[in-house]
């Protein structure tokens, strides 16, 4: 999806670190409690350094439905900040500092194609039979659309839990359609001990996804074709070449990892899982070799604060997200200074049809988890 960031004004990019530094504690102090700054694990150092909070995508939507801070910086991604100010209340602002962090992943699934698909399966199946679960990396229309067919969205950190609540949803027949990421999906299913034959991918750029009728009606799981381009680097050779070297050593992954992976994997989980095993990892076998397969600059925070363990990129070759990468401290400086001006700018809203739908859908998996 195009969303033009326009280039920000004179005098930020060309700050030194030192300067923009000086001017976010500047306005955030102007701010004081009218300002909320949150920021997923991925950012960068110079970014997360402001965050009031940090979390993963499920910990920081919980912490935006909870702040009561009139404006709400979010520094991660769109979808993210769409769910924030799905959560948030009429009186509170989301800001995104840059416009153009989108998600691939979130990408791969449009509205349109979702539509496209139920209708297909309609053909073919009885759709009320089937729970259309998103992930929460999915624009809000998407998660509208899953309100609104009596399903929820899921994170990384509760589609077990999200997965196990839809599948008593429908009786002994119900099917999931999960979108847009194949690999959570899939890793999700195996963790709940179904098998390969219960699953089947759905590829939204051929008729019935690619399927035939059999397999449609027989599948449990109809995984979208989608993935994250930073988690599927990892490769099962990364495992065992890391496996060569540091026998003992431990491996952890992120769901959004290929399966291939993940079975290998000695932990999965999602970026606050991820932190919280490193943690115990540190207290309870001091100097061990932690590799982990997720995004570069939470792997280098971890090494960075964890120095009793040994942590690395499962991938020697650096794996940054490049959307999430796109907010730094300029932004940040920018629209902070534009807030203590009195505008808002790179607000992002979610229309009240879209929003109301998409609510029922978050609501339903903060209940759940
Ligand atoms: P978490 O749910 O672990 O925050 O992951 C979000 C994400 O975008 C991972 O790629
Ligand atoms: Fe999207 Fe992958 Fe980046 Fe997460 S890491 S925001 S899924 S592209």
């Amino acid at each position: 999806m195009l969303r033009l960031q326009a280039p920000l004004p004179d005098g930020y990019s060309t700050s030194t670190p030192e300067d923009l530094a000086a001017r976010i504690a500047a306005a955030k102090a102007a701010l004081g409690d009218r300002l909320m700054i949150l920021g997923h694990h991925y950012q960068r150092d110079e970014v997360m350094r402001w965050a009031d909070a940090r979390g993963d995508s499920f910990g920081l939507s919980r912490l935006a439905a909870r702040s009561h801070a009139e404006y709400v910086v979010f520094c991660g991604v769109h979808f993210m900040a769409e769910s924030a100010d799905i959560l948030t209340g009429p009186d509170q602002q989301v800001v995104l500092p840059d416009l153009n962090a989108g998600c691939s992943m979130a990408d791969m699934a449009d509205l349109d194609s979702v539509e496209e698909a139920w209708d297909s399966l309609a053909e073919v199946t009885d759709v009320e039979t089937i729970v259309p679960i998103t992930y929460m990396n999915s624009a809000a229309v998407l998660k509208a659309f899953v309100g609104r067919h009596g399903g929820a969205v899921c994170t990384s950190s509760n589609a077990r839990k999200i997965l196990t609540w839809a599948l008593g949803q429908r009786g002994p027949d119900t099917k999931v359609l999960f979108f847009p990421d194949q690999h959570l999906g899939r890793n999700t299913a195996y963790q709940l001990g179904y098998a390969e034959a219960d699953m089947a991918v759905w590829d939204p750029r051929r008729a019935l996804g690619g399927l035939d009728e059999r397999t449609v009606k027989e599948a449990r799981f109809l995984l979208w074709k989608g993935h994250c381009s930073v988690h599927q680097r990892f490769r099962p050779a990364h495992v065992e070449e890391f496996r060569a070297a540091h026998p003992g050593g431990v491996v952890i992954a992120h769901p959004e990892c290929s399966h291939e992976v993940v079975a290998l994997a000695d932990e999965v989980g999602s970026t606050d899982y991820i932190i919280s095993a490193v943690e115990r990892l540190e207290q309870e076998r001091p100097g061990v070799d932690v590799a982990v397969a997720t995004e570069i600059h939470l792997v280098q925070r971890l090494a960075h604060e964890h120095p009793g363990v040994q942590v690395d990129s499962l991938d020697p070759l650096i794996c940054p997200c490049s959307t999430m990468f796109r907010i730094d401290a300029a932004h940040l400086a920018w629209v902070l200074e534009e807030l203590v001006g009195g505008r808002v700018v790179n607000r992002i809203t979610v229309d009240d049809a879209t929003a109301g739908a998409a609510r029922v859908a978050l609501q339903r998996m903060l209940d759940i988890s």
